[in-house]
């Protein structure tokens, strides 16, 4: 193919892309976000501020853009940030109009909303603190176009927040998206009716069949559209998604749950293979991890631009940085303290996490250290009376890698050096 003719199939994808979305504006329509705008208080707010900006204080007045915003996601981000300036962009119109309904009727002041594809993101004439792009990338003709066109709108010091396909837990997607296309089905109404009655008879053990029961967007007409009638979507396996990040001038922070990423949380840890698994670099140990779970179908990772001034140093118990580190519950935990396991005086859950190995049990002490966790005292300051620092750091190291906790690392010296104008 020439390069014309090349843009030219390109420019016909997203046109297609584009109509699809105009046809079935997605997620579907939500009438009530009263319950969610509730859910979002301070804590939950602080301990999501610290999970993209350990070492900055706790800010709630940033600039947020939510690219490719869809019906719904932007204004979920004005509510959950009501000081913050929210945008949402996207290509789709139909979407675009009901983002605006519910700016009417949220009073969402705090809210902007524009019609424009992520690759002119360089038209909104700014920068923004957080960059929010899930469910879109892999959407577009060209991803890695579009992401360097997000990465030119991420402020110095900035993070992006990007959830991209990923391969091995879209495998019977990918079958039925095929079968899909070679019986020339259209997302129309009757036809995704037929399809949902013709889904019923997949074999029980037919890839698509766990994920169709784990998943309550697949059980929505639009989810199921999306998911098996797109007429555009890739996947990004962990490798991929790193060189796409890198070759967009981007650098991976972490990822928005870590604990499924990492052999030593879960059940690889106590298989023969734990040590040999730590001995990889610690990239290789989230392809390994990809690959031994096998069923993750989403990758969602938090990412900063690779020319930072001053990169803020990353949460780490090597030095002597973490003795200043205060530590903040994550939202979405819970202390479990029934049935639990010998020597045990609770087992902690994120509840975000969909792998029923990953699970935390505590002991006494640890239980006393965690109740002392008040999002003002650091681990020094926790530890005395209760534990050894170095149990200290062990534990934290420990919360932190089962994302129970994120932190505040702003009064730590490497942090207050970069922190410095
Ligand atoms: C699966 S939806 C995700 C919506 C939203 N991000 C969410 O997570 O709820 C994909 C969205 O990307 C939008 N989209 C597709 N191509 C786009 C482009 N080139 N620029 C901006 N938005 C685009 C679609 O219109 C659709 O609203």
């Amino acid at each position: 193919m020439t390069q014309s003719e090349a843009a030219v199939a390109a420019a016909a994808a997203a046109k297609r892309v584009e109509a699809f979305y105009e046809a079935h504006p997605y997620p579907p329509a939500v009438d009530d976000l009263e319950g969610y705008a509730r859910k979002w208080d301070d804590r939950r707010r602080r301990a999501e501020s610290h999970l993209f900006w350990p070492a900055q204080p706790y800010r709630d007045d940033r600039c947020i853009l939510v690219a490719g915003c869809g019906t719904t996601q932007a204004a979920k981000f004005a509510m959950r940030w009501p000081r913050a300036a929210v945008t949402g962009i996207d290509v789709s119109a139909a979407s675009i109009a009901f983002a605006e309904d519910l700016k009417r009727r949220y009073g969402l002041g705090n809210l902007q909303l524009r019609q424009l594809p992520v690759e002119r993101a360089a038209e909104l004439e700014r920068t923004f603190d957080l960059v929010v792009c899930t469910g879109v990338l892999h959407h577009l003709p060209d991803p890695d176009a579009g992401l360097r066109a997000l990465r030119a709108v991420i402020a110095m010091q900035g993070a992006l927040q990007l959830m991209v396909y990923a391969p091995y837990g879209r495998a019977g997607i990918y079958l039925i998206q095929d079968y899909c296309r070679r019986l020339g089905i259209e997302p129309t109404a009757a036809e995704v009716l037929d399809l949902i009655v013709s889904l019923r008879a997949l074999p029980p053990d037919h890839p698509l069949v766990p994920v169709l029961r784990k998943s309550q967007d697949l059980l929505t007409r639009e989810g199921l559209a999306d998911a098996l009638l797109n007429p555009q979507d890739r996947s990004y396996s962990v490798p991929e998604l790193l060189d796409l990040l890198a070759g967009a001038g981007l650098k991976f922070g972490r990822w928005l749950r870590q604990a499924p990423y990492l052999p030593q949380c879960g059940g690889p840890a106590a298989t023969p293979h734990a040590p040999r698994l730590m001995q990889l670099a610690v990239e290789e140990r989230y392809a390994a991890m990809e690959l031994f779970r096998g069923t993750m179908a989403r990758h969602t990772v938090v990412a900063h631009r690779s020319d930072e001034r001053e990169p803020a140093a990353a949460v780490d118990f090597d030095g002597d940085a973490w003795l200043n580190y205060v530590p903040v519950r994550a939202a979405d935990t819970i202390a479990v303290r029934e049935k639990l396991p010998p020597g045990a005086a609770a087992v902690l859950i994120n509840r975000t996490h969909s792998y029923t190995d990953i699970y935390l049990p505590i002991d006494a002490v640890q239980e006393a250290l965690l109740s002392a966790v008040d999002g003002s005292c650091t681990i020094t300051q926790i530890a005395s009376g209760i534990a050894s620092l170095g149990a200290a750091r062990d534990f934290f190291q420990q919360l932190w890698d089962y994302d129970q906790v994120v932190f505040d690392t702003s009064r730590s010296e490497g942090a207050r050096r970069s922190a410095a104008p």
